[in-house]
């Protein structure tokens, strides 16, 4: 295949922009179409965007028209995968375009589905092969495969790093940034000198979401058995304008050191045989300044795929950490990307 032809849902909102800015630098992807609500139905894409990137919008972009969801079935010959960004509310229009095409979703809806992956690429790939099951059971010709939480994507990767040791007690606090809660999502008199402390669901789809993803698949390829892990989470909306902050802690038995901690992150280049980054672009990116890892760091860093973490500490069998991932990048269209490409590459999109 020489470009996948992509239709974008949801392109007019801060996980439909961050798509488009990083499938426009891809060579392997074509956006063909964007589609945004009814009330955008028809309009140029430039001029109606809350354009919210650090780029101007993609020429070729911003001179299409945003086509609503009604129209979709009319089109569907043009695209060979979409990607969506839409609200977990809209998910019977991903089930419907499901019967025809692959999609890749970022919405909460089908994350918990027992036919559905809920997939980090470099940990659980091999949860695709779920995707046979998925298509006799609800007779697709496409499918349907689930992107996890922005937050449950380096703790899921953090973890996984750490699966040789003997792991428990795991803890989370979240410090969520604003674009985490969509372009409308929160006003600014609401955020602005405050922290919110509790996120709406987030807590749980952390805690539920991970112990799928680090799951195993049964020989039949049917059932994804959830991992034991109990995983404890509290999350916080603070007034950064973009990637997530995380502080992790968890008991490490059997008289583990913190350099076999920070070692085992080190070399940690994703798990199940299935090794897709360069020695070059490791997952993990550890500093031992004091001052790191801040959100303003990723600004700066070229490949927003990596999670930073700093402040290790290993005392009485604790280990702590504090990672800090973008939320729009690694925990959303990124993670989508790159997991498209692997599944073009194994033959599922065609
Ligand atoms: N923001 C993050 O960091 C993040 C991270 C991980 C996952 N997610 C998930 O990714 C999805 C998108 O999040 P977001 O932050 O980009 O939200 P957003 O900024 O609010 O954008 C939502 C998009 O969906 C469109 N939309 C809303 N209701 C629709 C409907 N009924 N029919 C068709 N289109 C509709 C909107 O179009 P209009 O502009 O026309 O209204 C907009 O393009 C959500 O499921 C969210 O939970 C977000």
């Amino acid at each position: 295949m020489d470009k996948m032809n992509v239709a974008l849902l949801g392109a007019t909102g801060i996980v439909g922009q961050t798509f488009i800015q990083l499938l426009q630098r891809n060579p392997k992807f074509l956006i063909e179409d964007v589609y945004g609500s009814n009330e955008k139905n028809g309009k140029l894409y430039a001029e109606v965007v809350q354009w919210n990137m650090n780029e101007p919008v993609p020429l070729e972009i911003a001179s299409k028209k945003i086509k609503s969801l009604e129209e979709f079935e009319r089109y569907r010959n043009k695209y060979d995968l979409v990607f969506s960004a839409l609200p977990s509310e809209a998910h019977s229009a991903e089930e419907r375009i499901a019967e025809f095409l692959p999609v890749i979703t970022k919405s909460s809806y089908h994350r918990p589905l027992s036919d559905v992956p809920l997939v980090v690429p470099e940990l659980n790939i091999d949860h695709d092969r779920i995707i046979e099951y998925q298509r006799k059971k609800r007779n697709y010709k496409g499918f349907i495969v689930s992107e996890p939480n922005c937050s449950s994507v380096p703790i899921a990767l953090v973890l996984d790093a750490l699966h040789e040791f003997s792991i428990g007690d795991i803890r989370v606090v979240t410090m969520q940034s604003i674009s985490g809660a969509g372009i409308n999502g929160i006003s600014p008199l609401k955020i602005m000198g405050n922290l919110i402390p509790n996120i709406s669901g987030e807590a749980h789809k952390i805690s539920t979401e991970i112990p799928k993803i680090l799951g195993t698949m049964d020989k039949q390829s049917t059932v994804i058995n959830p991992n034991k892990l109990e995983i404890w989470a509290q999350c916080n909306r603070v007034p950064v304008l973009r990637n997530h902050v995380e502080s992790l802690s968890m008991r490490i038995s059997g008289g583990i050191s913190l350099e076999q901690v920070k070692n085992a992150l080190e070399k940690y280049k994703g798990s199940r045989n299935y090794t897709i980054t360069k020695p070059s672009n490791p997952i993990f990116r550890l500093s031992e300044n004091a001052l790191f890892p801040q959100p303003m760091d990723l600004t700066y860093m070229e490949d927003e795929m990596r999670v930073l973490i700093g402040q290790l500490y290993l005392k009485d069998g604790i280990f702590s950490c504090v990672c800090t991932s973008s939320n729009l990048v690694r925990g959303a269209a990124g993670n989508s990307i790159l997991h498209a490409e692997i599944l073009e590459g194994e033959g599922y999109i065609s």
